[in-house]
């Protein structure tokens, strides 16, 4: 098992990973090669793998942004998923100390991230990976800024 950060090159198995890990429903059109390629090449994102036999199995994306409120890096983990066959493993949580170590080295002072109240699974893998809860309750809204385009 190998856990790792992609880099620019590494657009295809992003590729397959998102084919694999992300639920048709979220996925959207697909993404180009070269819109893979340019995000892969962005410094501010990070996209983390787990491999077995080459496999992906767990799938992890976050965000860098400028707190300029604070002058701190703050990080948002937008996605994390694991093949439910390997759940349950250590992998979301040995993805999420991989991220914590980029975001160290990128000298990063917060990590934030949300899931649903009722998502035990990723609530724990937070906890034990050291977030603190700090709400409890939210509302999403989100602007769709391509309809009607
Ligand atoms: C959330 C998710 C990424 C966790 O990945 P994972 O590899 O199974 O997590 P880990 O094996 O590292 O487990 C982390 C902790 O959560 C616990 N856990 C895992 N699944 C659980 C469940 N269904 N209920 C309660 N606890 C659970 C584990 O036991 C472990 O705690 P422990 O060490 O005290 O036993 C995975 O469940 C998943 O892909 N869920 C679907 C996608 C999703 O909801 N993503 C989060 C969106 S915010």
């Amino acid at each position: 098992m190998e856990i790792r950060r992609l880099q620019e090159n590494d657009h295809e198995l992003l590729a397959s990973a998102l084919w694999l890990l992300i639920p048709e429903s979220e996925r959207g059109s697909v993404a180009s090669h070269a819109y893979l390629k340019q995000a892969l090449g962005c410094k501010n994102c990070y996209f983390l793998l787990c491999l077995v036999d080459s496999t992906p199995v767990g799938y992890l994306s976050a965000f860098r942004f400028p707190a300029v409120e604070n002058t701190s890096f703050q990080v948002y983990l937008y996605d994390i998923v694991v093949d439910a066959r390997f759940r349950r493993k250590g992998i979301g949580t040995r993805m999420i100390e991989e991220l914590k170590k980029c975001c160290i080295e990128d000298q990063v002072s917060r990590i934030w991230v949300g899931t649903s109240l009722d998502n035990e699974a990723a609530k724990r893998a937070f906890e034990i990976t050291g977030a603190r809860k700090v709400r409890e309750t939210y509302i999403e809204y989100i602007y769709d800024l391509d309809e009607g385009a």
